[in-house]
């Protein structure tokens, strides 16, 4: 196959992950990753992302400035591409129709005009890594089409020139949906293994050369038996479905959690029983205090908005339902906080032991841990929170409606322990499976607490220790 310029707007977690991973399968392509945040560019062209993913800086050594580069220059970029990628944001609208369920397309948008612009090729494969509403690679495609006729109108009235002319500069334009599964933390190894690649696309003749154009680009390191083509609409709900299931079993343990905590069961063990079934599995079973990041809950609420378009409402119901369980959970888990501690944080001091919505990253957005932190100041508490990742001045805009003197942010467990009333775990770094709780228990205020939202504290040493704790589905 001849080399080919790949060309992916959007430097953000997905669009840098993945075109790091296909430079470095795919040695015939050169990939161009464009962005309009230029700090951002620069990051990646002094080989530091702004972002935390393990093994994306010793892969990016390989390739960067050999068949992969970053540039904020879309002109020159996209005139002579012909797989362009959008991994773009398509955040949760925050005003206007469907505010706080529809989803917000400008950036989408923006992309399009830039392709519609600049992209001179005659033939253009337009593909979809962003999560996307169903039905966005019509309108992507209505947008083209519509933007190149008129451009090839004005053309044949400004020069003249004849039909065949015409008819030669005519694009090509198609678009395909090929939605990201990674999931932040393990980027790199899921890319580089993944469980499947969807390609969706027109089943016109350019469809499905564009289609087989992408397939080339998998097919260096991806079986074939693990892509899956199918029609656009499928691919793209397809994405949604698999984050709307995955939310939706950890909503489920939650709720199970619950009932634990009541009777005396202990959701860890009821997690393994169930999940020994192969028909169950065990992925995706452990209760915890709420799942979050930048994708559950906004793709989620873009199923529910789909529902609603097409009147399915008791459908919408449903999974609107996943979210009303999560949210229910960190708040419980929080007011658990007070009510076992006098039903008074005011001026206590309490230890959050992880801020990231999950291990190995250090993305805040979304996570459980902004809506508990956020109730205990409300309750007056200070608190010291140390993350080993999390970025203090992520951490300091994500919460609200604090005094200066309520936040302190560590680099240390053993800094942040001191004096303080309680341990609250919200993040399930390995770090904090060693943590030595004799240490902290002297340094704390007694009677001390743990509030483990992530059962990973062992909570016969803590007991042991004199600790007074409480992990999610355990009983209290
Ligand atoms: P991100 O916020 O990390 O990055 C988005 C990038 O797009 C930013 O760098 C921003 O500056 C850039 N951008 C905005 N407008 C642009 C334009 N007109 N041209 C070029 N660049 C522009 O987002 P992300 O987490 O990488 O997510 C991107 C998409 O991928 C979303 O639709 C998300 O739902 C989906 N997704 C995310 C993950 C994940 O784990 N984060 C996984 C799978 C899919
Ligand atoms: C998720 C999906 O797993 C990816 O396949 C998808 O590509 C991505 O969303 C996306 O579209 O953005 P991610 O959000 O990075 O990936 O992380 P997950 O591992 O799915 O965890 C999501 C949240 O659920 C985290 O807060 C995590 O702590 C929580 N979780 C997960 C639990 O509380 N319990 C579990 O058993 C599993």
């Amino acid at each position: 196959m001849t080399s080919q310029k790949v060309v992916c707007l959007g430097a953000g977690i997905v669009g840098g992950c993945t075109q790091v991973v296909f430079a470095s399968k795919c040695k015939t392509h050169d990939f161009y990753v464009v962005d309009i945040d230029e700090e951002r560019i620069k990051g990646w062209n002094n080989f530091k992302p702004n972002y935390y993913e393990p093994g994306l800086n010793k892969l990016l050594k390989t390739c960067l400035n050999k068949n992969l580069f970053f540039t904020t220059d879309f002109e020159n970029t996209l005139k002579d591409a012909t797989l362009i990628f959008l991994s773009v944001g398509t955040p949760t609208k925050q005003r206007g129709e469907m505010k706080g369920i529809g989803t917000n397309l400008s950036y989408i948008e923006s992309c399009c005009r830039m392709i519609a612009k600049y992209a001179k090729n005659e033939k253009v494969i337009v593909i979809e890594k962003s999560t996307v509403p169903v039905g966005t690679a019509q309108k992507i495609t209505n947008f083209l089409q519509e933007y190149n006729k008129n451009e090839t109108e004005n053309e044949k009235e400004n020069e003249n020139e004849t039909t065949k002319e015409n008819k030669k500069k005519q694009k090509q334009i198609v678009v395909l949906s090929n939605p990201e599964f990674l999931a932040e933390g393990t980027a790199i190894k899921n890319l580089q293994h993944p469980d499947r690649v969807l390609i969706g696309g027109p089943n016109t003749e350019f469809g499905k050369y564009a289609q087989e154009q992408l397939k080339q680009l998998y097919k260096g390191w991806v079986p074939e038996e693990k892509i899956f083509f199918s029609n656009t609409w499928s691919t793209e709900l397809s994405k949604l479905t698999s984050n709307a299931m995955l939310a939706q079993r950890v909503s489920s343990i939650n709720s199970i959690s619950q009932i634990c905590e009541e009777i005396g069961a202990e959701v860890t063990q009821v997690s393994k029983n169930m999940g020994s079934d192969p028909r169950i599995g065990s992925r995706f079973l452990n209760a915890s205090v709420g799942f979050g990041g930048s994708c559950f809950e906004k793709d989620i609420l873009n199923l529910i908005y789909l529902c609603e378009h097409y009147h399915l409402y008791v459908v919408a119901k449903y999974w609107k339902s996943v979210l009303e369980l999560n949210n229910h959970q960190k708040l419980r888990f929080a007011k658990n906080i007070a009510d076992t501690m006098f039903q008074n944080l005011e001026n206590k001091k309490i230890t959050i032991l992880g801020f990231t919505f999950k291990k190995n990253t250090d993305d805040v957005r979304g996570s459980a841990a902004i809506d508990v932190c956020n109730y205990l100041l409300g309750e007056g508490a200070i608190l010291s929170i140390y993350d080993p990742k999390a970025k203090p001045k992520h951490i300091k805009l994500s919460l609200k409606g604090y005094n200066e003197n309520q936040l302190i942010i560590c680099d240390s467990v053993s800094n942040a322990v001191i004096d303080s009333h309680a341990l609250v775990v919200l993040t399930e770094w390995d770090e904090f499976t060693q943590i030595d709780l004799s240490k902290c228990y002297q340094k704390m205020i007694h009677p001390s607490y743990i509030f483990d939202g992530r059962n990973i504290i062992n909570r016969k040493s803590a007991q042991k220790i004199g600790f007074n704790i409480y992990s999610v589905g355990f009983p209290k």
